[in-house]
């Protein structure tokens, strides 16, 4: 039995935070996609750790965790990644394991990455600038190098042969950048993960099904990042949504039970692309300063905004959500008014569905307002003592949404979470 625990906005929900919550109810949490531009926050003994492409259950004595296939593996940052678990007292040796069939992340595709986003000028991704782009191209393009090619004695020639037809590419845009310095931790980084336990991960998970034990696969960024039905070309390279389980992992979609989709109570975004419930205002900077609303991985801040129900039922359709998550409620305890966006107005006519290029587009929400809550919910552990506010905005939301919020969560914190029963 496979559950998943996905984003359901532009990334950032704080999956980090829920799936490690979980983890103790699991055998097995794994990674599906996405690499080093995820950055997954949890607090283990009230201190604050970033994970980028270990999974959330790290910190799980018990739980196996497994880099699958669909993930891009940077292995200079997994390498920083396992030191700062290790001082946590985490023998991640022991429960780590990663697929023969991930890919590697090269230091040319980091260049590459930079390169292509120069030359896109004002029309540039925002990337986070790990090379996940150049990377997937290299996997979908049947050039890149695996895990698994780590053991093989001829790794290095086969890495020469892809920097020399990445520099090719990097000339032909001008682009110059000293990567020895990469290339040296690169190989540090080699020698390092050749010591992990490299699986065949398909016949690993699926054994672990077979002898009835729990699977968590934890997304990264979110469902309206995917490449195939996020804000493209405001993408991210990969499939975020569940869908991305199944080939990410190599589990059957009738293994998956659970779809727990994960929502902030209102929306960031971070990178370029359309985002049609901003708020380019004072509400929005409240909402960044009180949020705490800097990127995970690249410090940048994060674009704020109201909750999005037409992206959130898009993005319940397109998963296949089974439950909701909502998080970062306590970020809106101080606002006296709350606004929630149930259609988009497109050029006069009012519109509830995602449309093919939203960039493309002249939009603005439509909103509906709601009453704040005026109340400090940090300490709340049940779901009686919500505010009616609270619990007015929330009805709402499912009614919208037909999937219902299940788990209320109240602040960054291991405990900070309500089951909500209605
Ligand atoms: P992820 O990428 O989805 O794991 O999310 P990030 O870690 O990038 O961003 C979520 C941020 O919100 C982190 O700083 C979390 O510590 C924090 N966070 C998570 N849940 C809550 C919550 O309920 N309330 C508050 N105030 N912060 C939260
Ligand atoms: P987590 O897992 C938020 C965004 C980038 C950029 C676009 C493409 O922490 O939720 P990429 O580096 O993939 O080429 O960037 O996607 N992005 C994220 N935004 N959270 C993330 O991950 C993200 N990963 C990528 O900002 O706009
Ligand atoms: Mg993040």
């Amino acid at each position: 039995m496979v559950d998943v625990i996905l984003g359901l906005q532009w990334g950032d929900e704080g999956k980090g935070k829920i799936v490690d919550f979980f983890a103790p109810r699991y055998d097995v949490v794994a990674r599906f996609q996405g690499g080093p531009n995820a950055g997954h926050t949890l607090y283990v003994d009230s201190k604050k750790v970033v994970l980028h492409q270990i999974p959330s259950g790290i910190f799980h004595d018990e739980a196996i965790n497994l880099i699958g296939n669909g993930v891009v593996l940077d292995p200079v940052t997994f390498k920083r990644e396992c030191a700062s678990v290790a001082s946590f007292g985490v023998d991640y040796k022991k429960n780590l394991f990663i697929s023969q069939r991930a890919h590697l992340i090269v230091p040319t595709h980091r260049a590459l990455d930079k390169a292509s986003e120069i030359s896109k000028g004002n029309e540039k991704i925002g990337s986070t600038l790990k090379g996940i782009g150049p990377a997937y191209m290299d996997k979908t393009g049947r050039n890149g190098l695996r895990v698994g090619d780590l053991l093989d004695k001829n790794f290095t020639t086969e890495y020469i042969k892809l920097r020399l037809k990445h520099q090719r590419l990097l000339d032909g845009m001008n682009f110059q950048e000293d990567i020895s310095a990469w290339e040296e931790e690169f190989f540090e980084a080699i020698d390092f993960i050749r010591q992990f336990k490299i699986v065949n991960g398909e016949y690993f998970i699926n054994d672990k099904i077979q002898q009835g034990k729990k699977v968590l696969a934890e997304g990264a960024q979110g469902s309206m990042l995917d490449v195939d039905f996020g804000t493209f070309p405001f993408v991210t390279s990969s499939n975020t949504i569940s869908a991305g389980v199944c080939t990410g992992l190599g589990i059957a979609p009738q293994k998956i039970k659970d779809v727990i989709g994960v929502s902030k109570a209102y929306c960031t975004r971070v990178g370029s692309g359309p985002f049609p419930t901003e708020l380019n205002d004072e509400t929005g900077e409240e909402l960044r300063k009180i949020g705490s609303e800097f990127g995970a991985t690249t410090g940048r801040p994060r674009r704020c905004g109201w909750i999005d129900l037409v992206a959130l039922k898009f993005a319940c359709m397109i998963n296949g959500v089974t439950k909701i998550v909502m998080t970062k409620a306590d970020v809106l305890d101080a606002f006296d008014k709350l606004q929630v966006c149930t259609a988009y107005n497109i050029n006069g006519k009012e519109s509830a569905e995602i449309p093919f290029q939203m960039n493309k587009l002249e939009m603005k929400p439509v909103l509906k307002s709601f009453a704040g809550w005026n109340t400090d919910i940090t300490a709340i552990k049940k779901s009686n003592d919500i505010p009616l506010a609270m619990k007015e905005y929330i009805s709402f939301i499912n009614q919208f949404l037909g999937v219902s919020i299940q788990y209320i969560s109240n602040g960054p914190g291991r405990d900070q979470l309500i089951e909500n029963l209605g």
